[in-house]
């Protein structure tokens, strides 16, 4: 517990991701992406045709894949599943398969195990709450759903993906009421969070708000 550790927690689409890999390049920490392992749990779920309602089963699986993170980019065996993960319809999958407390359970201590020197920024739902409860600085991250959709709606044009910002509205306020309303760890703060609404911030602003609070902490 004396490896430093930065979460970063809050809804879909909120820049959690952008603000964890900078503020993890600012410090030289390993950064984990929580939310890559429930995406790739739905995506081995869903090609073996498992009924994702079914925790036990989803979780069986768990132990049974060859995961393996490579400068940046998630390999399952061979192949690499990276643009594959980031599709909003895997986002969907990991959401109904994060609901079940097993399979929480069966990705514990493969996050626990990022926790490494000289640190680590961890971003997802849970981080500060349940999985490093014990972190040195908790961040909270909002922004309004109408930001959250006009920023996802932009990532995706730029990478020449068509999408409708209304029905990308609904997809993450669908993922988000999941999310909060589940028995297993939900998205909530933690009561030692610091909350940040980058609605209205740069990134540079948001990495430097973050910087600062872990400066008057360590
Ligand atoms: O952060 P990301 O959008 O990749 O997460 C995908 C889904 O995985 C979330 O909607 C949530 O249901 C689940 N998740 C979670 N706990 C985490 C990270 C992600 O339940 N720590």
């Amino acid at each position: 517990a004396d490896i430093p550790v930065i979460t970063i927690d809050g809804p879909t689409a909120s820049g959690k991701g952008t603000l964890a890999d900078e503020v993890g390049k600012a410090l030289g920490f390993e950064v984990l992406d929580s939310g890559a392992l429930y995406r790739v749990t739905g995506l081995a779920a869903r090609r073996a045709g498992l009924d994702l309602d079914n925790g036990d089963a989803v979780a069986a699986i768990v132990p049974t894949l060859k995961l393996s993170f490579r400068d940046g980019h998630v390999f399952l065996g061979d192949e690499d599943v990276s643009a594959r993960l980031r599709a909003e319809a895997t986002g969907l999958l990991a959401s109904q398969v994060a609901a079940h407390a097993q399979v929480r359970q069966a990705l514990n201590q493969l996050q626990l195990d990022f926790r490494r020197l000289p640190g680590l920024v961890a971003d997802g739902r849970d981080m500060g709450t349940a999985i490093f409860p014990d972190a040195t600085l908790k961040v909270f991250l909002t922004a309004s759903a109408a930001t959250r959709a006009e920023r996802r709606h932009k990532q995706l044009i730029s990478k020449g993906i068509s999408a409708n910002i209304n029905s990308l509205r609904e997809d993450l306020e669908a993922r988000d009421e999941r999310d909060k309303n589940r028995s297993a760890s939900p998205l909530t703060p933690a009561q030692d969070a610091q909350l940040l609404d980058n609605s209205a911030l740069t990134i540079e602003a948001s990495v430097d708000q973050v910087l600062g609070w872990w400066q008057q902490r360590r």
